[in-house]
């Protein structure tokens, strides 16, 4: 099973990834988890996209590509939960070059949920889990129930940085909600409902 969540900053991509790759035992590729974890190990790409993703923006999306396409064919060629990719319709388009997707799920949510949900959450440093302060407390304030690494808040979680992601997603993004509407394979779900009620909505529509 090869399946694309689309959605704007904080609806719930990531959580809902991890509830389905646990269920379908697929891997979760995360390209905001790949793009993070290059830009901590200090890697050249990794400084490359660094300030793009401190302003929410999408950057050199070429070389983007490249290497989640790449992470893709090295770890999970034959089925995967894609969250955060494609985000434009060139990496819709180069993506289906090479993969055949089942189906993309469309996560809609208002922009006053946006920001509370982002400004609450807190991501694991060392599993990148995902939590949030009210919604979805860890047992140990700012300690990860899986791994016991420390919690923090993402770099790009503040308020301004959050409204331009908003913003980069309407412009760049909602077309390749269009593109799988076209190929007859996108699936909407409304993201404000519990993680346990939109896990299930998302099941009847897979
Ligand atoms: P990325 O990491 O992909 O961020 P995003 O798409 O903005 O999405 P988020 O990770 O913020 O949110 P989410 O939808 O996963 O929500 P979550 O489950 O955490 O990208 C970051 C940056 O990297 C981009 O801005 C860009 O610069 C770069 N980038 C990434 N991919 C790229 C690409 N393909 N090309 C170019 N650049 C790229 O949930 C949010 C919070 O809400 C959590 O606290 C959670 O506990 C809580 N929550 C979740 N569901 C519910 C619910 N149903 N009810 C209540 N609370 C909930």
């Amino acid at each position: 099973m090869k399946l694309v969540l689309i959605g704007p900053p904080g609806c719930g991509k990531g959580t809902q990834a991890e509830k389905l790759c646990k269920k379908f035992g697929l891997p979760h590729i995360s390209s905001g988890n790949i793009l993070r974890a290059e830009v901590a190990a200090g890697s050249p790409f990794g400084k490359k996209i660094k300030s793009y993703m401190d302003r929410g923006e999408i950057g050199p999306q070429e070389l983007i590509t490249e290497v989640v396409l790449e992470y893709i064919d090295k770890h999970c060629p034959s089925g995967f939960i894609l969250d955060g990719f494609p985000r434009t319709v060139y990496q819709a388009q180069e993506l289906e070059k090479r993969h055949s997707i089942v189906a993309a799920i469309y996560f809609k949510l208002a922009k006053k949920e946006i920001l509370k949900r982002i400004t609450g959450r807190r991501t694991c440093k060392t599993c990148a889990r995902v939590y949030h302060i009210d919604y979805n407390p860890p047992k140990k304030r700012d300690i990860c129930d899986a791994c016991g690494g420390e919690l923090l808040q993402r770099d790009d979680d503040k308020k301004e940085t959050v409204e331009n992601r908003i913003k980069v997603f309407e412009a760049e993004t909602l077309p390749v909600i269009d593109f799988y509407k076209s190929a007859g394979i996108l699936k909407e779900v409304n993201a404000n409902p519990a993680p346990d009620i939109v896990f299930n909505e998302i099941l009847h529509l897979v």
